[in-house]
């Protein structure tokens, strides 16, 4: 997928990207963009929202955690992984594909 105009978050924030019903959180973590599923697998909150500690992101309503590389749960109580993308910064926008 292509987000022309997009911009890359700056580093430790992220932003939200949503086309054709699939929304996206793209964190800088120390220069990298990483991207993952926006809704928590657990009960759907929104993890663009949650904290983010090395590369590991903390879901905002119960506190689920996930690595930002790749969507692993790394504590619960979410069970299933949030799906990855691989994103880059392209001269017209972001590029996000799964990976
Ligand atoms: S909705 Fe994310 S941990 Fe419950």
């Amino acid at each position: 997928m292509k987000f022309d105009g997009a911009k890359a978050p700056e580093p430790g924030h992220a932003i939200l990207l949503t086309v054709d019903g699939v929304s996206v959180a793209v964190f800088n973590v120390g220069g990298l963009l990483l991207g993952v599923d926006a809704k928590c697998t657990h009960m759907g909150g929104p993890i663009n929202q949650g904290a983010v500690a090395g590369t590991t992101v903390t879901c905002p309503w119960h506190h689920s955690q996930f690595d930002l590389r790749t969507g692993a749960v790394v504590q619960g109580p979410a069970v299933r992984p949030l799906k990855g993308y691989r994103v880059s910064a392209e001269s017209t926008g972001l590029r996000v594909d799964p990976l």
